[in-house]
Protein backbone atom coordinates (compact mmCIF):
# COMPACT_ATOMS: atom_id res chain seq x y z
CA UNK A 1 0.00 0.00 0.00
CA UNK A 2 2.65 2.39 1.19
CA UNK A 3 4.50 1.92 -2.05
CA UNK A 4 2.34 4.20 -3.79
CA UNK A 5 3.04 7.14 -2.31
CA UNK A 6 6.21 8.62 -4.80
CA UNK A 7 5.39 12.01 -5.07
CA UNK A 8 5.29 13.82 -1.86
CA UNK A 9 4.92 17.86 -2.20
CA UNK A 10 5.47 19.39 0.64
CA UNK A 11 2.62 21.59 1.93
CA UNK A 12 3.46 24.79 1.34
CA UNK A 13 3.70 25.73 5.39
CA UNK A 14 5.37 23.11 6.50
CA UNK A 15 7.73 23.21 3.38
CA UNK A 16 8.99 26.46 5.15
CA UNK A 17 9.00 25.03 8.80
CA UNK A 18 11.12 21.98 7.30
CA UNK A 19 13.54 24.42 5.50
CA UNK A 20 13.85 26.26 8.32
CA UNK A 21 14.75 23.61 10.74
CA UNK A 22 17.41 22.11 8.81
CA UNK A 23 19.36 25.72 8.01
CA UNK A 24 22.23 25.94 10.30
CA UNK A 25 23.63 29.68 9.12
CA UNK A 26 24.12 31.17 12.31
CA UNK A 27 22.17 34.46 10.94
CA UNK A 28 18.74 32.24 10.97
CA UNK A 29 15.60 34.33 11.73
CA UNK A 30 12.60 31.98 11.93
CA UNK A 31 9.38 34.61 11.66
CA UNK A 32 7.20 32.37 10.35
CA UNK A 33 5.74 30.15 13.03
CA UNK A 34 3.05 31.74 14.90
CA UNK A 35 4.19 31.04 18.66
CA UNK A 36 4.83 33.99 21.26
CA UNK A 37 8.57 34.43 21.59
CA UNK A 38 9.90 36.77 25.22
CA UNK A 39 12.48 38.99 24.53
CA UNK A 40 15.05 36.05 25.22
CA UNK A 41 13.70 34.42 22.38
CA UNK A 42 12.11 32.01 24.37
CA UNK A 43 8.47 30.56 24.42
CA UNK A 44 8.43 30.47 28.00
CA UNK A 45 5.76 28.30 30.12
CA UNK A 46 3.43 30.85 31.80
CA UNK A 47 4.10 30.90 35.55
CA UNK A 48 0.29 30.67 35.89
CA UNK A 49 0.15 27.36 34.04
CA UNK A 50 2.74 26.07 35.82
CA UNK A 51 1.69 26.46 38.87
CA UNK A 52 -2.21 25.45 38.05
CA UNK A 53 -0.54 22.17 36.57
CA UNK A 54 1.38 21.26 39.21
CA UNK A 55 -2.11 21.73 41.19
CA UNK A 56 -4.01 19.83 39.00
CA UNK A 57 -1.50 16.92 39.05
CA UNK A 58 -1.35 17.31 42.85
CA UNK A 59 -5.10 16.87 43.42
CA UNK A 60 -6.11 14.54 40.44
CA UNK A 61 -8.23 11.15 41.74
CA UNK A 62 -8.28 9.65 38.39
CA UNK A 63 -7.65 9.45 34.97
CA UNK A 64 -10.16 7.64 33.32
CA UNK A 65 -12.03 8.66 30.36
CA UNK A 66 -13.24 11.90 30.12
CA UNK A 67 -15.38 11.17 27.14
CA UNK A 68 -15.81 13.10 22.95
CA UNK A 69 -16.92 16.14 24.13
CA UNK A 70 -14.22 16.71 26.82
CA UNK A 71 -13.92 18.61 29.76
CA UNK A 72 -17.50 20.45 30.41
CA UNK A 73 -16.10 22.35 33.09
CA UNK A 74 -13.48 23.92 30.65
CA UNK A 75 -15.91 24.45 27.86
CA UNK A 76 -18.29 26.01 30.73
CA UNK A 77 -15.01 28.51 31.51
CA UNK A 78 -14.45 29.09 28.01
CA UNK A 79 -17.99 29.95 27.08
CA UNK A 80 -17.81 32.67 29.57
CA UNK A 81 -14.16 33.86 28.83
CA UNK A 82 -15.25 34.40 24.90
CA UNK A 83 -18.78 35.29 25.45
CA UNK A 84 -18.13 37.40 29.27
CA UNK A 85 -20.17 36.33 31.94
CA UNK A 86 -23.30 38.52 30.87
CA UNK A 87 -23.70 37.80 27.90
CA UNK A 88 -27.32 36.58 26.89
CA UNK A 89 -26.53 33.34 24.95
CA UNK A 90 -24.98 32.07 28.18
CA UNK A 91 -27.18 29.94 30.21
CA UNK A 92 -29.85 30.57 27.39
CA UNK A 93 -30.00 26.88 26.17
CA UNK A 94 -28.72 27.60 22.85
CA UNK A 95 -25.26 27.09 23.52
CA UNK A 96 -23.25 24.01 23.21
CA UNK A 97 -19.87 23.46 23.49
CA UNK A 98 -17.12 20.81 23.17
CA UNK A 99 -13.63 20.78 23.91
CA UNK A 100 -11.61 19.66 21.08
CA UNK A 101 -7.65 19.13 21.11
CA UNK A 102 -6.93 23.07 19.78
CA UNK A 103 -8.84 25.07 17.52
CA UNK A 104 -7.40 23.03 14.52
CA UNK A 105 -9.27 20.24 15.63
CA UNK A 106 -12.32 22.49 16.38
CA UNK A 107 -12.60 23.60 12.96
CA UNK A 108 -11.93 20.02 10.98
CA UNK A 109 -15.31 19.43 13.50
CA UNK A 110 -16.91 22.18 12.05
CA UNK A 111 -16.03 21.15 8.31
CA UNK A 112 -17.26 17.70 9.58
CA UNK A 113 -21.02 19.50 10.84
CA UNK A 114 -21.32 21.04 7.63
CA UNK A 115 -20.34 18.15 5.78
CA UNK A 116 -23.40 16.09 7.40
CA UNK A 117 -25.98 18.49 7.41
CA UNK A 118 -24.92 20.69 4.33
CA UNK A 119 -23.42 19.72 2.10
CA UNK A 120 -23.70 22.00 -0.54
CA UNK A 121 -22.52 24.93 1.16
CA UNK A 122 -19.52 27.49 0.18
CA UNK A 123 -17.50 28.49 3.41
CA UNK A 124 -15.63 31.62 2.48
CA UNK A 125 -12.64 33.23 3.45
CA UNK A 126 -10.69 36.48 3.65
CA UNK A 127 -8.07 36.73 0.85
CA UNK A 128 -5.08 36.19 2.24
CA UNK A 129 -5.41 34.34 4.99
CA UNK A 130 -3.79 31.29 7.21
CA UNK A 131 -3.67 28.27 4.54
CA UNK A 132 -4.34 25.86 6.99
CA UNK A 133 -7.49 27.27 7.62
CA UNK A 134 -8.70 26.54 4.43
CA UNK A 135 -7.03 22.58 3.97
CA UNK A 136 -9.66 21.78 7.26
CA UNK A 137 -12.68 22.35 4.93
CA UNK A 138 -11.29 21.02 1.93
CA UNK A 139 -10.30 18.13 3.41
CA UNK A 140 -13.92 17.41 4.58
CA UNK A 141 -14.64 17.35 0.49
CA UNK A 142 -16.26 20.99 0.82
CA UNK A 143 -16.56 23.68 -1.59
CA UNK A 144 -14.40 26.63 -0.56
CA UNK A 145 -14.05 30.56 -1.95
CA UNK A 146 -12.11 33.96 -1.03
CA UNK A 147 -13.65 37.30 -0.84
CA UNK A 148 -11.34 40.21 -0.72
CA UNK A 149 -10.46 41.60 2.37
CA UNK A 150 -6.56 43.44 2.80
CA UNK A 151 -5.84 46.20 0.46
CA UNK A 152 -2.00 46.08 0.34
CA UNK A 153 -1.81 49.44 -0.42
CA UNK A 154 -3.03 51.04 2.13
CA UNK A 155 -2.55 47.95 4.55
CA UNK A 156 -6.17 48.42 6.05
CA UNK A 157 -8.67 46.23 5.78
CA UNK A 158 -11.21 46.99 2.59
CA UNK A 159 -14.58 45.83 3.93
CA UNK A 160 -16.69 47.65 0.79
CA UNK A 161 -14.62 45.37 -0.91
CA UNK A 162 -15.14 42.37 1.40
CA UNK A 163 -18.81 42.96 1.62
CA UNK A 164 -18.84 43.42 -2.22
CA UNK A 165 -17.72 39.88 -2.74
CA UNK A 166 -19.67 38.29 0.17
CA UNK A 167 -22.76 39.49 -1.97
CA UNK A 168 -22.07 36.45 -4.19
CA UNK A 169 -22.78 33.74 -1.10
CA UNK A 170 -25.65 32.35 -1.05
CA UNK A 171 -28.14 31.99 1.80
CA UNK A 172 -26.91 28.91 4.12
CA UNK A 173 -23.01 30.02 3.47
CA UNK A 174 -20.37 30.12 5.73
CA UNK A 175 -18.18 33.28 6.64
CA UNK A 176 -15.23 32.48 8.33
CA UNK A 177 -14.48 35.51 10.54
CA UNK A 178 -11.03 35.97 12.74
CA UNK A 179 -11.99 37.54 16.14
CA UNK A 180 -9.01 39.37 16.61
CA UNK A 181 -5.57 39.75 14.87
CA UNK A 182 -6.36 38.54 11.38
CA UNK A 183 -4.25 35.92 10.65
CA UNK A 184 -2.26 36.96 8.42
CA UNK A 185 -2.79 40.15 8.16
CA UNK A 186 -3.05 41.89 11.69
CA UNK A 187 -5.48 43.70 9.89
CA UNK A 188 -9.14 43.36 11.61
CA UNK A 189 -12.67 44.76 11.82
CA UNK A 190 -13.66 47.54 13.66
CA UNK A 191 -16.86 47.07 15.99
CA UNK A 192 -19.17 49.40 13.71
CA UNK A 193 -17.60 46.54 11.02
CA UNK A 194 -19.02 43.74 12.89
CA UNK A 195 -22.64 45.12 13.20
CA UNK A 196 -22.51 46.01 9.48
CA UNK A 197 -21.35 42.30 9.24
CA UNK A 198 -23.76 40.82 11.44
CA UNK A 199 -26.62 42.27 9.79
CA UNK A 200 -25.31 41.35 6.40
CA UNK A 201 -25.22 37.87 7.48
CA UNK A 202 -28.83 38.12 8.64
CA UNK A 203 -30.08 39.60 6.01
CA UNK A 204 -28.80 36.98 3.23
CA UNK A 205 -28.81 34.17 5.75
CA UNK A 206 -25.23 33.24 6.05
CA UNK A 207 -23.52 31.69 8.83
CA UNK A 208 -20.70 33.48 10.34
CA UNK A 209 -17.84 30.86 11.71
CA UNK A 210 -15.97 32.94 13.99
CA UNK A 211 -12.42 31.24 14.44
CA UNK A 212 -10.85 33.17 17.68
CA UNK A 213 -7.11 32.20 17.73
CA UNK A 214 -5.28 35.27 19.31
CA UNK A 215 -7.42 36.61 22.71
CA UNK A 216 -5.74 38.31 24.55
CA UNK A 217 -3.02 39.94 22.15
CA UNK A 218 -5.18 42.44 20.26
CA UNK A 219 -6.36 45.25 22.18
CA UNK A 220 -7.09 42.86 25.52
CA UNK A 221 -9.20 40.03 26.83
CA UNK A 222 -12.28 42.10 26.37
CA UNK A 223 -12.04 44.20 23.47
CA UNK A 224 -10.83 41.32 21.62
CA UNK A 225 -14.47 39.43 21.93
CA UNK A 226 -16.16 42.42 21.11
CA UNK A 227 -17.12 41.70 17.58
CA UNK A 228 -17.97 38.02 18.12
CA UNK A 229 -19.84 39.16 20.94
CA UNK A 230 -22.15 41.32 19.66
CA UNK A 231 -22.37 39.08 16.74
CA UNK A 232 -23.35 36.15 19.22
CA UNK A 233 -26.33 38.04 20.44
CA UNK A 234 -27.88 39.17 17.38
CA UNK A 235 -27.08 35.53 15.02
CA UNK A 236 -29.79 32.61 15.31
CA UNK A 237 -26.91 30.13 14.33
CA UNK A 238 -23.17 30.37 14.72
CA UNK A 239 -20.47 28.54 15.28
CA UNK A 240 -16.96 29.31 17.24
CA UNK A 241 -13.80 27.48 17.11
CA UNK A 242 -11.58 28.85 20.14
CA UNK A 243 -8.02 28.31 20.60
CA UNK A 244 -6.62 28.43 24.20
CA UNK A 245 -2.80 27.17 22.39
CA UNK A 246 -1.48 31.33 22.02
CA UNK A 247 -3.41 32.81 25.04
CA UNK A 248 -2.53 30.88 27.65
CA UNK A 249 0.63 29.58 25.66
CA UNK A 250 -0.03 25.69 25.75
CA UNK A 251 0.26 25.08 22.39
CA UNK A 252 1.60 21.85 22.54
CA UNK A 253 -0.94 20.67 25.06
CA UNK A 254 -4.04 20.89 22.26
CA UNK A 255 -6.59 22.78 24.01
CA UNK A 256 -9.21 24.64 22.13
CA UNK A 257 -13.24 24.40 21.65
CA UNK A 258 -15.98 24.30 19.23
CA UNK A 259 -19.15 26.42 20.09
CA UNK A 260 -22.76 26.03 18.54
CA UNK A 261 -25.34 28.28 18.47
CA UNK A 262 -28.72 26.68 18.03
CA UNK A 263 -31.30 28.84 16.79
CA UNK A 264 -33.86 27.70 19.64
CA UNK A 265 -31.96 25.50 22.42
CA UNK A 266 -33.50 22.80 23.95
CA UNK A 267 -33.96 19.57 22.91
CA UNK A 268 -32.70 20.25 19.40
CA UNK A 269 -29.27 22.24 20.72
CA UNK A 270 -29.18 19.13 22.50
CA UNK A 271 -29.79 16.95 19.68
CA UNK A 272 -26.60 19.35 17.72
CA UNK A 273 -24.34 18.63 20.94
CA UNK A 274 -25.09 14.76 20.69
CA UNK A 275 -24.32 14.34 16.90
CA UNK A 276 -20.92 16.71 17.44
CA UNK A 277 -19.87 14.20 19.85
CA UNK A 278 -20.86 11.67 17.69
CA UNK A 279 -18.86 13.03 15.28
CA UNK A 280 -15.84 13.43 17.05
CA UNK A 281 -16.13 9.88 18.44
CA UNK A 282 -15.48 8.86 14.47
CA UNK A 283 -12.44 11.47 14.23
CA UNK A 284 -10.86 11.20 16.93
CA UNK A 285 -12.40 9.01 19.26
CA UNK A 286 -12.08 12.28 22.33
CA UNK A 287 -9.75 15.09 23.15
CA UNK A 288 -6.71 15.29 26.06
CA UNK A 289 -7.81 16.24 29.30
CA UNK A 290 -4.75 18.27 31.30
CA UNK A 291 -4.57 21.09 29.52
CA UNK A 292 -8.55 21.93 29.64
CA UNK A 293 -7.99 21.16 33.57
CA UNK A 294 -5.15 23.26 33.94
CA UNK A 295 -6.73 26.24 32.22
CA UNK A 296 -10.17 25.22 33.97
CA UNK A 297 -7.93 25.43 37.36
CA UNK A 298 -6.81 28.96 35.83
CA UNK A 299 -10.10 30.26 35.66
CA UNK A 300 -11.72 29.35 38.85
CA UNK A 301 -9.26 30.31 41.03
CA UNK A 302 -8.92 34.36 41.57
CA UNK A 303 -4.98 35.01 42.29
CA UNK A 304 -4.47 32.50 39.33
CA UNK A 305 -6.17 34.17 36.65
CA UNK A 306 -5.04 37.42 37.96
CA UNK A 307 -1.56 36.21 37.27
CA UNK A 308 -2.29 34.87 33.72
CA UNK A 309 -4.06 37.84 32.95
CA UNK A 310 -1.30 40.04 33.79
CA UNK A 311 1.25 37.79 32.16
CA UNK A 312 -0.59 37.85 29.19
CA UNK A 313 -0.83 41.49 29.03
CA UNK A 314 3.44 41.31 29.39
CA UNK A 315 3.20 39.28 26.01
CA UNK A 316 0.70 41.74 24.50
CA UNK A 317 2.54 44.40 25.39
CA UNK A 318 6.08 42.81 24.51
CA UNK A 319 4.50 42.49 20.58
CA UNK A 320 3.73 46.18 20.62
CA UNK A 321 6.70 47.47 21.46
CA UNK A 322 8.30 45.14 18.69
CA UNK A 323 5.99 46.75 15.92
CA UNK A 324 6.87 49.89 17.08
CA UNK A 325 10.67 49.24 17.07
CA UNK A 326 10.42 47.63 13.86
CA UNK A 327 8.63 50.34 12.50
CA UNK A 328 11.36 53.20 13.93
CA UNK A 329 13.99 50.94 12.41
CA UNK A 330 12.66 50.48 9.30
CA UNK A 331 11.67 54.43 9.14
CA UNK A 332 15.41 55.07 8.60
CA UNK A 333 16.67 52.08 6.82
CA UNK A 334 14.14 51.95 4.18
CA UNK A 335 13.01 55.30 3.57
CA UNK A 336 10.72 54.42 0.77
CA UNK A 337 8.68 51.71 2.54
CA UNK A 338 6.34 53.27 4.53
CA UNK A 339 5.70 50.86 7.21
CA UNK A 340 3.50 52.62 9.65
CA UNK A 341 0.21 50.56 8.79
CA UNK A 342 2.03 47.90 11.05
CA UNK A 343 0.89 50.23 14.19
CA UNK A 344 -2.35 49.68 13.16
CA UNK A 345 -2.72 46.22 13.21
CA UNK A 346 -3.00 44.05 15.93
CA UNK A 347 -1.82 40.85 16.88
CA UNK A 348 1.46 39.08 16.30
CA UNK A 349 1.17 39.43 12.76
CA UNK A 350 1.53 42.09 9.31
CA UNK A 351 2.35 41.10 5.77
CA UNK A 352 5.01 42.80 3.98
CA UNK A 353 5.18 43.22 0.61
CA UNK A 354 7.04 40.39 -1.14
CA UNK A 355 6.19 38.21 -3.86
CA UNK A 356 6.53 34.73 -3.43
CA UNK A 357 9.96 34.68 -4.98
CA UNK A 358 11.18 37.58 -2.91
CA UNK A 359 9.99 35.30 0.17
CA UNK A 360 12.18 32.56 -1.03
CA UNK A 361 14.83 34.85 -1.71
CA UNK A 362 14.92 35.85 1.80
CA UNK A 363 15.06 32.25 2.69
CA UNK A 364 18.06 31.30 0.23
CA UNK A 365 20.01 34.48 0.61
CA UNK A 366 19.30 35.82 3.76
CA UNK A 367 18.18 33.15 6.46
CA UNK A 368 14.95 34.84 7.05
CA UNK A 369 11.79 33.19 6.98
CA UNK A 370 8.68 33.97 6.68
CA UNK A 371 5.14 32.48 5.94
CA UNK A 372 3.06 32.86 2.77
CA UNK A 373 1.58 36.39 1.96
CA UNK A 374 5.03 37.55 3.25
CA UNK A 375 3.70 37.06 7.67
CA UNK A 376 5.80 38.46 9.47
CA UNK A 377 5.85 37.68 13.39
CA UNK A 378 6.64 39.89 15.84
CA UNK A 379 6.57 37.90 18.57
CA UNK A 380 9.36 36.20 17.39
CA UNK A 381 11.33 39.75 16.01
CA UNK A 382 14.42 40.31 18.41
CA UNK A 383 15.41 43.40 18.51
CA UNK A 384 19.15 42.97 17.78
CA UNK A 385 18.28 41.38 14.81
CA UNK A 386 15.73 44.37 12.81
CA UNK A 387 18.54 45.88 11.49
CA UNK A 388 19.69 42.61 9.65
CA UNK A 389 16.06 42.24 8.39
CA UNK A 390 15.48 45.70 6.86
CA UNK A 391 19.07 45.26 5.31
CA UNK A 392 17.65 41.85 3.78
CA UNK A 393 14.48 43.53 2.80
CA UNK A 394 17.36 46.38 0.99
CA UNK A 395 18.57 43.66 -0.96
CA UNK A 396 15.85 42.06 -2.13
CA UNK A 397 13.23 44.96 -3.10
CA UNK A 398 16.04 46.45 -5.08
C1 LIG B 1 -6.58 31.78 13.10
C2 LIG B 1 -6.11 30.49 13.71
N1 LIG B 1 -7.01 29.58 14.04
C3 LIG B 1 -6.66 28.40 14.59
C4 LIG B 1 -5.33 28.10 14.82
C5 LIG B 1 -4.98 26.76 15.40
O1 LIG B 1 -4.85 26.84 16.75
P1 LIG B 1 -4.69 25.55 17.67
O2 LIG B 1 -3.28 25.48 18.10
O3 LIG B 1 -5.61 25.81 18.81
O4 LIG B 1 -5.11 24.35 16.88
C6 LIG B 1 -4.35 29.03 14.49
C7 LIG B 1 -2.93 28.69 14.69
O5 LIG B 1 -2.02 29.26 14.20
C8 LIG B 1 -4.75 30.26 13.92
O6 LIG B 1 -3.86 31.19 13.58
Amino acid sequence: MFDKLTDYQDDIIEGIFRRCAADNRPEVMNLSIGVYRDRHGAAPVMNAVRQAEADVIASQQTKAYVGPLGNMAYAGAIERLVLGDDHPVIDSGRLKTAQTPGAGAALRVAAELIRDLAPDTTIWFSDPVWLHQVDFFTRAGLKVAWHPYYDWQSGTLDFDAMLDGLGKAKAGDIVVIHAACHNPTGADLSLDQWRVLTEFCLQRKLMPLVDSAYQGYGDGIEADAAGLRHMAAHMPEMMIAVSSSKSFAVYRDRVGALMLLHPEGGRGAEEAWLHMGDLIRGLYFMPPDLGAAVITHIMSDASLKAAWQAELETARTHVQRLRQLTVDHFTTALPDFDSRYMLRQKGMFSCLPLSDEQRLTLEQDHAVYLMPSGRLNFAALSEDKITYLAEALNTVWK
